[in-house]
């Protein structure tokens, strides 16, 4: 077209015009072809179908596997800072503000695992409903969900192990326990003979280069989760007993020590410190929704992932509310600002017994929240990586143990290194802020896939639509308000990160580009 309108004289005023329009429909047609590139969708394979993953997870599976990840760091570290610094006594509130943001989602995280499915959950159902961009972004987010919060738990685990070793006489060199910034900085400064400035030497004093513990822990989780599902499954399923039976324990002993006087002033921060103990105590409840990463390895997923997914959350949150409420009761909230509250109360009422129990029960429950949160993180990775919006080397399934030991194996050694060589334990906001984002996602992906897809089979229905969904947006839009500007700009470094990759790979490799 450019070609005619060089041509000819007479009629160049039309030519001119036609040039114009076509230039003008070129630009329309390139944008409308980016615009729909990044908003294609994708179709709906359905819960069942076949995939090489081992189909053998049963309902009773599903319901501790969202134990496993559930309780963890939240209940038995964040529960004491987040009562001590922001809520007070009424961090039971914080509890169930944040426990009905997150039963709200989880109705709609169990409509569409039954009725999309897929191991890649949250990133699946809005590739189905929102289009390719949008699936990126929830995928890239829940990669910073399980991923960060997998390194950050093992940091969290080698804390308390190393407490645990300190005990029994067992002293591991500090050189090898901890990373401290300082200490490696000084040591990349001493190999390339470069003076070390008088403030990081006295800060590296204290040495630190890496934390062997938390590496090794993830390393080990690697061989667990490659050797096949029902291994994992049934090692979380013993893990998840011993935790339920020591915080059974811790309520049965702090039911005698209740001290109404502990509950004046019940909200020493006010209403804001109440929300900003929810935006943190969020964290208690992650993993719940990896539940629904499992929908390919599961006999019956329209019967069993709803009900794993729902009843895993209302469980822990019951806990939840009883653990804090008692917590805050059994000691003064302020005393409770230490790494490990729950264990701590226990001490200062004079029951080490009970204290040592319950910093095994801590270290057994962070393990069984690595595990779990580790196996949603593969789940996801091997989705994208199937769609083509990751290298699709990473979707080979290993034809005998029938799990994706590939993705397995990148994965636990990328996090190794990271648990082991920085210091990311105070990570849990940032972990929030990506799942509270995806988490809102699910939500609108109920309500648009009831208008786009009215008749695709839906086993399960989160009642009172669209009013859940739409609750479970607006609790999860506020939490995130409620988290401090730190954060958010961490958050959005993520997401330009995530973008980049998704312009410079996925958007051209993926499998719907091919089409
Ligand atoms: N909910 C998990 C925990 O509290 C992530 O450790």
């Amino acid at each position: 077209m450019e070609e005619s309108c060089r041509l000819g004289r007479r009629s160049e005023s039309r030519r001119d015009d036609d040039c114009h329009g076509s230039k003008q429909s070129n630009i329309v047609s390139l944008r409308t072809g980016v615009l729909s590139s990044w908003f294609r969708t994708k179709d709906i394979g359905g819960p069942r179908a076949d995939t090489g993953l081992h189909r053998c997870l049963t309902t009773m599976d599903l319901i501790f596997l969202g134990i496993g990840g559930i309780i963890g760091a939240g209940i038995f570290v964040l529960t004491g800072i987040a009562a001590a610094r922001d809520a007070g006594p009424a961090i039971i509130l914080s509890f169930l503000i944040s426990g009905l943001a997150c039963t709200f989602t989880a109705l709609s995280y169990a409509e569409l695992a039954a009725a999309v499915g897929g191991s890649g959950s949250a990133y699946g159902y809005a590739y189905a409903g929102l289009g390719e961009i949008v699936a990126w972004t929830v995928g890239w987010d829940l990669v910073l969900e399980y991923g960060v919060a997998t390194a950050a738990v093992a940091i969290g685990w080698s804390g308390y192990v190393n407490n645990a070793l300190a005990a029994v006489g067992l002293h591991l060199p500090l050189a090898f326990t901890k990373v401290n910034i300082y200490a490696v900085a000084a040591w990349v400064l001493a190999m390339i003979h470069h003076p070390i400035p008088a403030a990081i030497a006295r800060h590296a004093a204290t040495g630190g280069f890496m934390n062997v513990p938390a590496a090794a822990i993830i390393l080990v989780l690697s061989l667990v989760l490659a050797a096949g599902v029902r291994q994992s499954a049934a090692l979380n399923g013993l893990m998840v007993v011993v935790k339920l039976a020591v915080i059974g324990l811790f309520i049965a002993v702090a039911a005698f020590h209740v001290t109404p006087g502990n509950w004046h002033p019940f909200m020493p921060f006010g209403w804001p410190g109440v929300m900003r103990g929810a935006a943190l105590i969020f964290f208690a409840y992650i993993g719940f929704d990896a539940v629904s990463t499992a929908a390919e390895e599961t006999r019956d997923p329209r019967h069993s992932l709803p009900i794993g997914i729902i009843v895993s959350l209302l469980v822990c949150t019951v806990i939840y509310i009883l653990v804090s409420g008692l917590l805050t009761s059994i000691v003064p909230y302020f005393t409770l600002d230490t790494a490990s509250p729950v264990a701590q109360s226990m001490l200062d009422l004079g029951h080490p017994l009970v204290a040592l129990l319950i910093g095994v029960g801590a270290i057994v429950g962070l393990t069984s929240v690595m595990l779990v949160l580790f196996y949603g993180l593969t789940r996801i990775f091997l989705a994208m990586a199937r769609d083509g919006l990751l290298p699709s080397s990473f979707a080979a399934v290993h034809a005998r143990t029938r799990t994706p030991v590939r993705v397995i194996l990148i994965c636990g050694v990328v996090m190794a290194l990271i648990a082991g060589l920085t210091p990311i334990d105070y990570v849990a906001e940032l972990v929030n802020i990506g799942t509270l984002a995806a988490f809102t996602i699910v939500c609108a992906g109920v309500i648009v896939l009831r208008y786009t897809k009215p008749d695709l089979p839906r086993p399960f229905r989160a009642p009172g639509s669209p009013v859940v969904p739409v609750l479970g947006m607006g609790f999860c839009l506020y939490l995130m308000t409620n988290l401090p500007l730190v954060t958010w700009i961490r958050f959005v470094v993520w997401f330009v990160i995530g973008l980049a990759i998704y312009l410079a790979y996925g958007r051209s490799h993926s499998r719907l580009a091919a089409k």
